[in-house]
């Protein structure tokens, strides 16, 4: 997202990996409109963020050689938004975001609901959404309008009807080692809202920065910059967030995905663990855990929630987004003491709480082991997809390297250099109709190698494997062999 470590930018920049897929589209134009086209979308792109100030820019070559198209649309593109304040160029030295734009609007592209015309889909981010069990939920939501006394369809509390904090509270504290009192457990509509309340409450107490693991959610940074808080993307090493460069950053608040970091798949290291609470402690500050997949995890146990070791320094989230429907929009917030009341209040003020037949129907569906036997049923179907996964990539791309713990709903693939450059791999996936992401897409900070990993050219994939059959995995990296071979 940002160019340096604690520049105030607008959220979700993807670099200028991501931005160069969204400008494909305008490349494809009809002739007489494609100058436009490609002006238009780069002009949004930074615009929304999407390209921050200080982004280098590929030379007018080559990205008239990326897109095909002439040379000369390119540079009449860079010229135009060099007049209008867009870009900067430098004559002979390249052309660069400019600083006088300010991203208005948070950038949706990664909300927004995903492509259904691909002929394969990798996007990492959704659960296998015909898995989500309609005959037990409309069951319990009979059963729940059946009991429900009139009284309860009033105003709710703010933090969630007491049975479904209750049932939450059992169900973390079992599943994920959670220290959970019912009477802390905070109802919210999934992590998205349980970072956004919590950006609010740390913004009032007068926070301005906020740690974000880089590469990492596109949404942490959206959600806490769109509260008013400066994101500082923070590198990871093998064990998680490197801790030199968080002691050095000054923030004291950090936003992690510890059990299984989004999206490089690692899992935190024990040593690591301890060493990011020992620095909240020293800082007195607060690490957030976002637990958003942690409940999938098929080589072992899932390792408990960093939140259980010192439940007053780290703020719990997770949501039933990848276990039932993101639709839902149900999740949880637990926060230390300190932070308790001042949350429930933003959670008051900002919609009165959350529905409570879509409540009480989850809290049913807890208690009677509805919930537990979703996660069996699941964690079957995602183990044997990311199988079929592994063995399709060794298949068709020889040599590639699967990292990440066996987790979750991705997986990220290192695919060796001779199917690159990865610029090109990414457009010949983009044409043959594969919506696939690339991991520099995730990544905030910007390598001055467009498109490659640390200048070398291996392709690193996110690949979202839980939405799609096995039949369609095998056939997706198929097409996907078939598209960049051809290339
Ligand atoms: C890292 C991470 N956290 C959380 C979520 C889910 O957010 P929510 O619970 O608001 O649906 C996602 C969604 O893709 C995610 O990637």
């Amino acid at each position: 997202m940002t160019s340096s470590g604690t520049n105030p930018d607008p959220p979700a920049a993807v670099g200028w990996a991501g931005a160069w897929e969204v400008l494909l589209p305008a490349a494809s134009a009809p002739a007489r409109a494609r100058g436009r086209a490609l002006q238009a979308a780069l002009r949004e792109a930074v615009r929304s963020g999407l390209l921050t100030p200080g982004v280098r820019l590929p030379s007018s070559r080559e990205l008239a050689a990326d897109l095909g198209v002439s040379r000369g649309l390119v540079t009449e593109a860079y010229e135009q938004l060099t007049a209008e304040g867009y870009l900067r160029s430098d004559r002979g030295a390249g052309t660069w975001v400019g600083g006088a734009v300010r991203a208005a609007v948070p950038r949706a592209r990664d909300l927004a609901p995903r492509d259904r015309g691909a002929r394969a889909d990798f996007v990492p981010g959704t659960p296998d959404l015909s898995l989500f069990p309609r005959a037990a939920w409309s069951a319990a939501q009979r059963g729940v309008l059946a009991e429900l006394p009139h009284h309860t369809l009033g105003y709710p509390d703010p933090r969630g009807l007491p049975r479904l904090r209750t049932a939450l509270a059992e169900l973390l504290t079992r599943r994920r080692g959670v220290v959970a009192d019912p009477e802390r457990v905070a109802v919210v509509s999934g992590v998205a809202q349980a970072t956004t309340l919590l950006g609010f409450v740390l913004h009032a107490r007068g926070v301005r920065a906020v740690g974000v693991e880089d590469p990492g959610s596109p949404e942490h940074g959206t959600l806490y910059a769109s509260a008013g808080l400066d994101v500082v993307p923070l590198p990871l090493d093998d064990e998680g967030l490197d801790m030199g460069v968080l002691r050095a950053s000054g923030v004291r608040v950090v936003v992690t995905t510890p059990s299984h970091q989004f999206p490089t798949g690692i899992a935190y290291s024990a040593r690591r663990r301890a060493e990011l609470l020992d620095w909240a402690r020293a800082v007195d500050g607060l690490v957030v855990e976002d637990d958003y997949d942690g409940d999938f995890r098929y080589d072992r146990a899932p390792v408990g929630a960093l939140q259980g070791l010192d439940p007053e320094h780290v703020a719990y989230t997770g949501s039933v987004s990848k276990s039932l429907a993101p639709g839902l929009r149900l999740g949880w917030l637990l926060v230390p003491a300190s932070l308790a009341e001042e949350v429930v209040e933003r959670k008051r003020t900002m919609d009165l709480g959350n529905p409570v037949v879509d409540q009480a129907v989850l809290a049913r569906f807890v208690e009677r082991g509805d919930y537990d036997r979703q996660l069996r049923r699941c964690r079957r179907a995602y183990r044997e997809r990311r199988d079929t996964l592994v063995t399709a990539l060794a298949e068709h791309f020889p040599g590639t390297e699967v990292s990440g713990i066996a987790a979750g709903l991705h997986a990220i693939a290192a695919l060796p250099a001779r199917y690159g450059p990865p610029d090109h791999f990414l457009t010949s996936t983009a044409s043959a109709g594969i919506a696939v992401r690339s991991l520099t897409s995730y990544t905030r900070t910007m390598s001055d190698h467009h498109g490659t990993d640390n200048g070398n050219d291996v392709i690193r994939l996110v690949l979202g494997y839980a939405h799609v059959s096995p039949t369609h995995i095998r056939e997706g990296i198929h097409l996907m062999a078939n598209a960049t071979r051809s290339h």
